[in-house]
């Protein structure tokens, strides 16, 4: 069972920065390049005969610890490379972190207030690993938080991203959907939220689709909708996350290949908490509603079978062609549910579409909207923040394609094209009635080691809308 009280206290120390008053910090000096050279002259002749006899040129992710007369390290070189290379990697800081030798460091020297935020939550997100199932040890650099920066903010920011994280990497054995649930009531229990669980007769009344796709699942992880709520002023902000704990495909099972990875096919919901524990931490002025349909799409005689016809909450009824496009069925009922409360930005994340990886990789994350203004506002929020978007089209000469005729909707038009737009037009008809809609068609996992980004669960695109929810207020 998920620990309620205290679920990841092993992340707190790595996850923050070096208190205030630790004396005599260790400087790291940030070179490119071309500022090695000018840098050196200024330097005694021991410095400059080590830096000259190292490989050491301020290219990106080079680093160089410099000795003290006693040989103790006594400060380090951050190689930042030049400005046109600065676009091919986020947080090279935190790369640098585990080069480091234990003790407290600090950034020296002058930075662009975006860069310097950047190289502190790189620091910060370095500081994460997982270890619920194998110790696993912690970088012992810590860094005093630079002159200028939000640190409790970049804190909250890398604590929710860290939730996100251990939610994703957490094996779905541990994470069905009462450990979601659970997940969800130990954040709400932390800060102060509401939460409510739907179940049982009450899903199975309300929630049709949600209900439908859950009914595999063994006893004990049946589905359920998850709906946390927090705060009374602002603007009001309905999250909805994919909340699909293991993706077996259903009886359209997938070959072992696709499966491997699918614990974590409750990135949305992973995704969606850590953005609600940014939100909450950093008392953003909103009135949050998380809403995480929890199911585990399974192999089972009361599993739901291809040409199936299934009702939804809102009315149209589906045509089910792949019982492994699940994501879509449930996120329809529970953002029906946000609609009929219609808040001022309703957003969905969702692991959803294959279509999405081809399409734009691992590293940026498609979104859907039909407000310019605040698609703008979202790609600019992104890139502030090093959480990088690329807006898709709501196309809707597809409409099309998701109506079967024997039914009202299909959830998987044959042929494939477009795959992540017409699963996108499919979620927009449930949307409907609220008047601003974002989704987000995520991915959720970092392939292979990144600075600040171990391979495992990643969150994505949470950063950007905590940033671009500060400007809805
Ligand atoms: N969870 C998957 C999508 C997915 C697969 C995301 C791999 C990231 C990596 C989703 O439920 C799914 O299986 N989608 C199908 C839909 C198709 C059957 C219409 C897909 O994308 O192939
Ligand atoms: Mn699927
Ligand atoms: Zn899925």
């Amino acid at each position: 069972m998920f620990p309620i009280q205290a679920p990841f206290p092993m992340n707190v120390s790595p996850l923050r920065f070096a208190d205030a008053d630790t004396p005599a910090p260790r400087d790291i000096h940030p070179l490119g390049p071309g500022d090695l050279v000018p840098w050196l002259e200024s330097r005694d002749a021991g410095t400059r005969a080590w830096v000259s006899a190292s490989s050491f040129q301020g290219r990106e992710g080079q680093s160089l610890v410099l000795p003290g007369r006693d040989g103790a390290p006594e400060g380090a070189l951050w190689g930042i490379g030049a400005p046109a290379d600065r676009a091919r990697t986020r947080f090279s800081l935190g790369g640098l972190r585990a080069a480091l030798p234990g003790g407290t460091w600090r950034l020296a020297g002058e930075m662009a207030p975006e860069a310097r935020d950047e190289a502190a939550l790189g620091w910060l997100l370095a500081g994460y690993r997982f270890d619920r199932y194998a110790t696993a040890t912690p970088p012992a650099a810590m860094l005093m938080a630079p002159e200028g920066v939000d640190a409790p903010r970049l804190e909250a920011i890398a604590a929710g991203e860290a939730l996100t994280r251990d939610l994703i990497n957490t094996p779905a054995r541990d994470m069905g959907p009462a450990d979601l649930a659970a997940a969800a009531e130990a954040l709400a229990a932390r800060f102060g939220a509401d939460l409510r669980v739907t179940a049982g007769a009450d899903l199975a009344a309300g929630f049709p689709l949600i209900a439908t796709v859950g009914a595999a699942a063994a006893p004990g992880r049946e589905p359920r909708l998850i709906e946390l709520t927090w705060g009374a002023r602002g603007p009001a902000i309905t999250l909805v996350g994919k909340g699909v704990c293991f993706d077996t495909g259903g009886l359209n099972l997938k070959p072992g290949a696709s499966m491997g990875l699918m614990k974590k096919d409750m990135g949305g919901a992973a995704t969606v908490l850590g953005l609600a524990r940014m939100i909450m931490e950093t008392a953003a002025p909103v009135r949050l509603r998380v809403l995480i349909p929890a199911v585990e799409n399974a192999v089972s005689g009361p599993a739901f079978r291809p040409g199936d016809i299934l009702p939804s909450r809102k009315g149209p009824t589906v045509e089910v062609n792949n019982t492994d496009a699940e994501g879509r069925l449930v996120l329809a009922d529970a953002l029906a549910l946000a609609a009929e409360d219609p808040p001022d930005l309703l957003v969905s994340m969702a692991t959803l579409t294959g279509a999405a990886r081809v399409a734009v990789g691992p590293d940026l994350a498609p979104f859907y909207t039909d407000d310019d203004a605040f698609a703008d506002t979202l790609m600019a929020a992104g890139a502030a923040v090093r959480d990088p978007l690329w807006r898709m089209p709501f196309w809707a000469p597809y409409e099309q394609l998701i109506e079967p005729g024997i039914a009202d909707l299909d959830n998987a038009p044959t042929g494939g094209f477009a795959g992540s737009i017409t699963a996108a037009l499919f979620l927009r008809r449930f949307a409907a009635g609220a008047p601003r809609y974002a989704h987000f068609d995520i991915y959720g996992w970092q392939p292979k080691d990144q600075p600040g980004r171990p391979k495992g669960g990643v969150g994505q695109g949470a950063r950007a809308l905590l940033e671009a929810i500060g400007g809805l207020a």
